[in-house]
């Protein structure tokens, strides 16, 4: 398939819209920018086109979506039974990085849920995404648009990479400001639940939830045949080609044990630059999480051109938006830490 380039940047930004929100409403599947990461957008009312992005993507059937909406009055056409706590977090979060798993209402597709009675909701602050939800006048089902396990995309250039002739079009935008995925909350359950980390943080959340447990998928890896909450968190993912380890532990011992390793290469912080001895990439200062966060993926993607054998990433604090970056980091890894 010919998968035509759709330029809202140096191209006409109205014209484009309207062109995706038209393959979109026609059962098409469109790569949208979002602030978070890059979506494989279809129309959630529509199974076939839910199947094509599975296939698109080469996603495990098991791995429900989320649905995109470009307005509150939206919600109730994809969720029931909706809680008043997700009224008051939908006036705090949205439009933004943030997902709400309720109970499903049957006019969104099964696929989209992969056969679960629930649904994850977001409402994107990208005005570009909202825009394209709007125009394509359904409800968007949107999971990163790379190939199943590999980095999330976080520029249109990534998504060419990944999807380039699998997809119908690609809505090439500005790139991501955040850089991770949205944080997912479930909130049909008792107590809710935070299922995967994003930038808005759990400490935000108690102000709202002050019973949110934080599911142990979240740092941990399941054990083998343990079923999950969010099917998302089971697998490895998000991974480099090149063998990756995850090292925590203060600057001084990562330094002296990378410089120490043979064929490698260093993810490191800025401050560390100047005294490792391998080859190596930064991805922020130390302190800065949301830089960090913003910088992962481009970062993770650049590790496979460095011709090295293996790739020691070092470790965020889990403050704040580090929780975020290590709960990718950690599945990157394929769960293999180094404690230093
Ligand atoms: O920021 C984002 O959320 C991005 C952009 C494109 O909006 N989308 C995204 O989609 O990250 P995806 O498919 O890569 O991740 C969806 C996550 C998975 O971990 C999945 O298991 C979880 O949400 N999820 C979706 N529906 C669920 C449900 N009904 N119950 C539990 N988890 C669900
Ligand atoms: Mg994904």
């Amino acid at each position: 398939m010919t998968t035509e380039k759709i330029d809202i940047i140096s191209g006409d930004y109205e014209e484009g819209v309207a062109r995706a929100g038209g393959i979109l409403r026609r059962g098409g599947i469109v790569a949208i920018p979002t602030e978070t990461v890059y979506g494989l957008a279809a129309s959630a009312l529509d199974d076939r086109a839910i199947e094509k992005v599975f296939l698109a993507k080469g996603r495990p059937q098991n791995n429900p979506l989320i649905v995109h909406i470009s307005d509150i009055s939206m919600l109730k056409d994809v969720a029931e039974d909706i809680p008043d706590a997700a009224y008051r977090l939908a006036e705090r979060f949205w439009p933004g990085p943030f997902t709400m798993v309720l109970h499903r209402k049957n006019t969104v597709a099964s696929r989209v849920s992969a056969g679960l009675d629930t649904v994850a909701v977001r409402m994107p602050s990208s005005i570009a995404a909202r825009d394209i939800i709007a125009a394509s006048g359904v409800p968007l089902a949107a999971p990163s648009a790379n190939i199943s396990g590999s980095p999330s995309p976080t520029t249109a250039a990534h998504v060419t990479d990944d999807l380039d002739g699998r997809v119908d079009a690609i809505v090439c935008g500005e790139d991501c400001a955040v850089g991770v995925e949205s944080t997912v909350v479930a909130l049909f359950s008792d107590p809710p639940r935070l299922l995967r980390p994003g930038a808005v943080t759990a400490e935000q959340l108690r102000a709202f939830l002050p019973d949110l447990v934080i599911d142990k998928a979240v740092l941990s890896e399941p054990a083998k045949g343990e079923s999950v909450a969010s099917p998302g968190m089971l697998y490895k993912h998000y991974a480099p080609e090149t063998e990756t380890f995850l090292a925590e532990g203060e600057s001084k011992d990562f330094v002296s044990f990378v410089n120490s390793q043979a064929d490698c290469a260093a993810v490191c912080f800025n401050e560390e630059l100047p005294e490792i001895s391998v080859k190596k990439i930064s991805y922020g200062d130390r302190n800065d999480q949301s830089t960090l966060a913003k910088n992962l993926f481009s970062v993770l993607r650049e590790v496979d051109r460095l011709g090295v054998k293996r790739v020691y990433v070092h470790a965020p604090d889990k403050l704040g938006m580090g929780l975020a970056v290590y709960n990718r980091l950690l599945r990157a890894a394929g769960f293999k830490v180094i404690k230093l």
